[in-house]
């Protein structure tokens, strides 16, 4: 079986990369990543030798180039994870997301569905979206279902949004084989340091300051990326076709809250004094239509798919904090001038 995933050189498609080549030896993984500003070959390095990957640079959106790699190699499956991903960029410069997120998607289904021609036969397109799609909950309330409406309330979710309802209607108007997955934040090793958890251990060890949004009290529910991972393994080969499975690890935490656990824990394993940290945390200015809380009820596919989290959070915080302070150079390449020229030479062309 030739298995495309895209979006493999980056945060959580590396680690769904490396569980696929590792674990299934008798596929054939064919990593289609564009390698933008987060996307990073570092973060697939221990895999270039394996004999059942193969790495493709190119970008989901271009249709000539899409229908090249699959008339090449074939594709039975595809995992879609590549997308422009961080909320505050897409509030900042919203169309790449557009581009990438609504029309790399329908692209890929557009050339997935040319190249099955109709024999659906062992064929799957599996879309992997996030939980921000459903909108925003009250402190306290209810949490995200699988059916709870579609409400995006940044360009970033109603951009995964809307490539959402593309998949399902390539699912329902063409019958193709499709299967959804939406999930709650991640963390974990090799997340590209903008994100809330990589950026404050970024700044906590480098003594910069930690911008908290508006008073830090807005919710997010905590996932382990390798759980994530798990998660989309087990779906891919158990899950039922057209059916969407929320991801999550009933592990909410007020933002707040939680940088001053990574505080703790950051201070401690560098041999800070206790408190020292902490001083570094400063609120500013709201993000624009910051979403209230997030939580996800994933009750479906405990049930029927039998998964669960495998890590408590604070020790998978603590593994994540390990992985940053031993990866220093991976955190300081992303960091540097060179990474900032490259992002900008990136940018250039995708306008052009
Ligand atoms: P990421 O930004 O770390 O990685 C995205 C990858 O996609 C990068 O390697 C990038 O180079 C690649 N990419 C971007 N545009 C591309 C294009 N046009 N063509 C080909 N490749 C392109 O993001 P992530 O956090 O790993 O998220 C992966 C997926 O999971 C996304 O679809 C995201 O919406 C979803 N998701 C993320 C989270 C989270 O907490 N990070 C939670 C739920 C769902
Ligand atoms: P983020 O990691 O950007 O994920 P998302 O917005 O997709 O949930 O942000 C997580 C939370 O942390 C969110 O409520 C915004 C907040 N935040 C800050 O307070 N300061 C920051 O510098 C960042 C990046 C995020």
């Amino acid at each position: 079986m030739n298995v495309l995933i895209t979006g493999g050189a980056g945060f959580i498609g590396c680690h769904v990369v490396r569980l696929f080549v590792e674990k299934y030896p008798e596929y054939r993984i064919f990593n289609l990543d564009k390698l933008t500003y987060s996307g990073n070959l570092e973060n697939v390095k221990d895999l270039e030798d394996s004999p059942n990957y193969t790495f493709i640079k190119g970008d989901i959106s271009d249709l000539e180039f899409v229908r090249e790699i699959f008339e090449k190699h074939k594709f039975d499956k595809v995992i879609h994870l590549a997308a422009e991903s961080h909320v505050d960029r897409s509030i900042s410069d919203p169309l790449i997301f557009v581009k990438t997120n609504v029309m790399g998607t329908a692209t890929l289904l557009q050339v997935a569905k040319e190249s099955w021609k109709g024999n659906y036969e062992n064929k799957l397109f599996y879309h992997v979206s996030t939980d921000e799609v459903y909108g925003s909950l009250e402190l306290g309330g209810d949490f995200f279902y699988e059916t709870t409406p579609y409400d995006p309330r940044s360009p970033y979710s109603a951009s995964k949004a809307s490539s959402d309802h593309m998949v399902r209607a390539w699912g329902h108007t063409y019958k193709m084989p499709i299967i959804l997955s939406n999930c709650s934040n991640n963390y974990g090793a090799n997340q590209f340091p903008e994100k809330l958890i990589p950026l404050f251990i970024n700044n906590i060890v480098n003594g910069k300051s930690l911008p908290v949004y508006g008073e830090g009290i807005n919710v997010r529910d905590w996932l382990w990326v390798e759980d994530h991972a798990r998660a989309i393994d087990v779906i891919f080969h158990n899950g039922k076709h057209y059916e969407t499975y929320n991801i999550g690890g009933h592990n909410e935490w007020k933002n707040i809250d939680l940088i001053k656990v990574l505080c703790k824990l950051v201070d401690a394993k560098i041999g800070n004094e206790p408190g020292t940290s902490e001083k570094l945390i400063t609120f500013v200015k709201d993000r624009a239509g910051h979403d209230l809380r997030y939580a996800i009820d994933a009750s479906k596919l405990e049930n029927e798919l039998g998964w669960t989290p495998s890590l408590q959070f604070e020790e998978g915080l603590s593994k994540t904090i390990d992985w940053y302070l031993e990866n220093k150079e991976w955190l300081d390449s992303v960091t540097s001038g060179a990474y900032l020229d490259y992002y900008t030479k990136q940018y250039e062309s995708s306008e052009s």
